[in-house]
Formats: structure tokens, C-alpha cells, sequence
């Protein structure tokens, strides 16, 4: 029998981690201790979250002291995703990692294919698809209610919300990119009510309007007290995406726009009915649309208040898929698709003209 995984370490102790910390423990495991550059950014979180095993600057220096870990959870800055994956995986560790998975598909696809090479699960963080309304809407698609979906609009807007301001968060070479790559979920969400299709062409454009202006600064991420360098990445993305299987897709996503008020939803029409999901000022709603006999049949359904868009339940989806106890809510294959994506999109905007996802 296979050995259960109980004993977790988080790297990186920053604005997420306190989220893998409530899954973690609702799926039973324990969280052994912190890795993070920064000993006392560790040791206050460790303090506030009654973690005893203390905090070590690398992973080699947690492995030395707590041999148990058996997984670990990769909360840093998005640049160090990759090398800190690789490096886990490599010594023998399951990872779930938050998003986006790295800074590129080929990184993506190296760290997938070291998953599999060495045997470990890696899972990534895309904690919209735990949500209750995502996962009844899911289960509507799959029982074959809404038939095939020809098409989806996935939608992330926000009026004024740039995320750590001056930070890394805003920094190219640190983030890869602005609400596009940080704001993923709604099209990862689309894609997963697809079945995932491989993305054939992307025709994007983006837009750096109010990307220097602190008034447009968000409540999440912590500005810089002494900026990273300037803000070097989009504040908006729009773009079309044509799948493999004839499947389309259009995605708006941004940090700072003039729209009303933010706006997180995706709409899907089928062969079979519409469906729309919504979250706005943290109110979960979904809608069903069909035709028969002549007659308009709308259902709509509300969910609780899910504050936390399914941050908690991700991580312990982890823990529970890797006992056994529960399917992986992401693979990842669907993370190298979701990249392909976002790599094309980016380059599409750089050269002004529809560009081969690759
Ligand atoms: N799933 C979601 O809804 C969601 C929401 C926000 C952020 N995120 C993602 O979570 C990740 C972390 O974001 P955050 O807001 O917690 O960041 P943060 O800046 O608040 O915290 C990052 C922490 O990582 C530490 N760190 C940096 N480099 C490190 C390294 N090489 N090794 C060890 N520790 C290191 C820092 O000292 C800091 O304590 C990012 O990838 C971000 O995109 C996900």
C-alpha cells in the first residue's frame, strides 16, 4: 500500500500562504515547517499560524533538519515557480505550486515532464475550479446538458486593481506578465468546462493605460516600499482563441480599465444550452439556459458566500488526491495547454498579428 502523505512545508510564507495552510489541515495533514528567503517574513507567519518546525532560508536545509516532508507547496514570486519545482521534484517531493505554473511553456513542460520522470504528483493552484458553482456547472456539462460547447467568453476586469504596486507583481522579468498571466483563472476555467482542447491561434492585444499610476493600485499584494524597477507589464488583455477542436474562446482580463465595477464570470454556449457563472463582490451565482418545446427554460442558482474562490479547498484537494481519497482537480497537461495559451497571446500583442500557439 501506497504510504499516505501527512507532513507538509510551505516555500514561501508571503499573502497566500495562510490559505494552504487552512487546506492543508482541513485535508488532515500536518504543516511541518517554512522555507522563505526572507527568515523573518518565516518566522512571523510560523508565529500566527503555530507552525513548529521552524524556518530555513533553501529546501536543502529543510530536507536536512525534517527528512518527513513528503510535499511542499510553492507560494514565491512566479520567476521562482520553476526552479523551486524542479529542485523539489528532483529531491523526491510532491509539489503543488501556485499560478500561474512558471514563466513560459517550456518551463511548464519541463517541470510536467520531471513530475513524471521522478514520479511525484504536481498539482497547480487554480482554485476557481474548487469553487461550489464551478463545480456544479462542471457536473452539469459532464451529465451532457449543455451538449458540446461551441464557444466561451471568460472575463476578469477589474476598474482600478494592480496588485502590489511597484512590486514584483509588476515587474516583467519577475511575473511574466500583468492581468493576463496573474488574472488566468476565468479562461482556465473556460478551458476546463471545454475538456481542455489544445489552443490552435491566438489574436491578442494589450494595453499599458494606468500602469504607473498608484491611484489604479489594487488592496492585494503589498506595494513596494522602494520599487522593483518600473512598471514594465500590461495593464489589459483581450483576445480570441481558436482551438484544435473548432472550439472558440474570447477573454478579457484586466487590472485597470474603465468599466463600472470588476467583473469575474465566463459564459459558455453548446449544442445542447448556455450556461454563465458569475462572481461579483463575493455573491457566487450561476445560470442554466435551454430551449424545449417551443419554450425559454432559465434556471439560476446561488451559492453561498464563497469568500475565498476555493483557495482553501485546492490545497486540500491535494493532500486528498494524493491519498487517494479524491480525483486531482488539475493536471498537468492542462497547465502546459493553459501556458500555450498565454505564451501566444503575449506574443500575438508583441507582433500585431495572430500568432501559432506553440
Ligand atoms: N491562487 C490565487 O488566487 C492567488 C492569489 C494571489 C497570488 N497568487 C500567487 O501566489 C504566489 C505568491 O503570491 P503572494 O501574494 O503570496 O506573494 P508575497 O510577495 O506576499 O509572498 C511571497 C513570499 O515568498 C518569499 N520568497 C520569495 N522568493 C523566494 C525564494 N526563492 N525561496 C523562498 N521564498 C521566497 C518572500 O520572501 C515572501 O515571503 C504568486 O505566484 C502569485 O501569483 C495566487
Amino acid at each position: 500500500m501506497q504510504e499516505k502523505v501527512q507532513n507538509v512545508a510551505l516555500v514561501g510564507a508571503g499573502t497566500m500562504a495562510e490559505y494552504h495552510v487552512r487546506g492543508f489541515r482541513t485535508a488532515g495533514a500536518e504543516v511541518i515547517a517554512i522555507v522563505d528567503q526572507n527568515p523573518e517574513a518565516g518566522r512571523a507567519f510560523a508565529a500566527k499560524w503555530n507552525i513548529k518546525g521552524g524556518t530555513y532560508p533553501d529546501l536543502a536545509s529543510l530536507q536536512a533538519a525534517h527528512p518527513e516532508v513528503q510535499a511542499v507547496s510553492v507560494i514565491t514570486p512566479n520567476k521562482f515557480h520553476y526552479p523551486l519545482v524542479m529542485e523539489s521534484l528532483q529531491r523526491g517531493l510532491h509539489v503543488f505550486c501556485e499560478k500561474p505554473p512558471a514563466l513560459s511553456v517550456a518551463e511548464t513542460v519541463e517541470m510536467t515532464e520531471t513530475a513524471r520522470k521522478v514520479g511525484k504528483a504536481l498539482q497547480f493552484d487554480l482554485n476557481n475550479r474548487a469553487r461550489l458553482d464551478s463545480q456544479f456547472i462542471k457536473k452539469r456539462i459532464v451529465s451532457g446538458e449543455i451538449g458540446r460547447i461551441n464557444s466561451a467568453q471568460a472575463t476578469w476586469m477589474r476598474r482600478t486593481g494592480i496588485p502590489g504596486f511597484g512590486s514584483w507583481f509588476t515587474s516583467k522579468a519577475m511575473a511574466g506578465g500583468g492581468p493576463l498571466i496573474d488574472l488566468l483563472h476565468m479562461i482556465d476555467l473556460a478551458l476546463w468546462f471545454m475538456d481542455y482542447p489544445e489552443p490552435e491561434f491566438v489574436l491578442a492585444q494589450t494595453f499599458d493605460d494606468f500602469i504607473n499610476d498608484p491611484d489604479f493600485s489594487g488592496s492585494w499584494g503589498k506595494a513596494a516600499k522602494k520599487p522593483v524597477g518600473h512598471n514594465d507589464v500590461e495593464s489589459a488583455c483581450h483576445g480570441f482563441v481558436r482551438f484544435k477542436t473548432g472550439q472558440v474562446l474570447t477573454f478579457h482580463n484586466s487590472w485597470a480599465e474603465m468599466i463600472k465595477a470588476e467583473d469575474t464570470y465566463v459564459t459558455l454556449q453548446g449544442s445542447g444550452g448556455g450556461a454563465h457563472i458569475r462572481s461579483v463582490n463575493e455573491q457566487n451565482s450561476c445560470e442554466l439556459y435551454a430551449e424545449k418545446d417551443g419554450v425559454s427554460h432559465d434556471q439560476s442558482f446561488r451559492f453561498q458566500n464563497d469568500l475565498d474562490m476555493g483557495r482553501t479547498r485546492a490545497p486540500a484537494n491535494f493532500i486528498a488526491a494524493l491519498n487517494g481519497d479524491a480525483e486531482p482537480l488539475t493536471r498537468p497537461d492542462e497547465a502546459v495547454k493553459l501556458m500555450r495559451l498565454i505564451d501566444a497571446a503575449y506574443r500575438s500583442a508583441a507582433e500585431g498579428r495572430p500568432v501559432s500557439c506553440r
